[in-house]
């Protein structure tokens, strides 16, 4: 079935020079980009993203990195997307993540691993309203 997820390529991979090498995995997968947007996430934008994580230890240095420079929004879309694209990025900590995903290519961190996606069908309809209001 067709699904649309939410995708961040998050400020590490734009510093780094790697928006490119995530957006052509996500391409040569067959995935649709449906929409695309540079900007630079805010601590409001930030908090409502990642509600389910605001109590956790580790989300103030999360929030820090994520609003500290511009990353790259995405709708995708494709056959079974939100689940497809999860299977690409690989494990949250890319030390962990399987070689030939996202993260395990291409981090050695827990915290800077390169990309977001939606984790359910519930997620990826939150976050889509959240990123692209209109
Ligand atoms: P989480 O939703 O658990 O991972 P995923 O991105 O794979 O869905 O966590 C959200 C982000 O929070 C994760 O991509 C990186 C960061 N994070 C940390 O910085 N430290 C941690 O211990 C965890 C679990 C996540
Ligand atoms: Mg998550």
């Amino acid at each position: 079935m067709s699904q649309q997820t939410l995708v961040l390529i998050k400020p590490d991979a734009v510093a780094r020079g790697l928006v490119g090498e995530v957006l052509g995995r996500l391409e040569r997968k067959g995935l649709r980009i449906e929409a695309m947007r540079l900007r630079t996430m805010d601590a409001a934008l930030a908090d409502a993203h990642y509600a389910e994580h605001v109590e956790k230890p580790f989300y103030p240095p999360l929030k820090e990195f994520m609003t500290s420079g511009p990353l790259v929004s995405l709708i995708v879309s494709g056959d079974e997307a939100i689940t497809v694209v999860r299977a690409l990025a690989g494990a949250t900590d890319g030390r962990a993540a399987a070689p030939g995903t996202i993260r395990g290519d291409l981090s050695l961190s827990n915290r800077e691993n390169l990309i977001h996606a939606s984790d359910s069908p519930e997620s990826a309809k939150r976050e889509i309203g959240l990123w692209f209001e209109d």
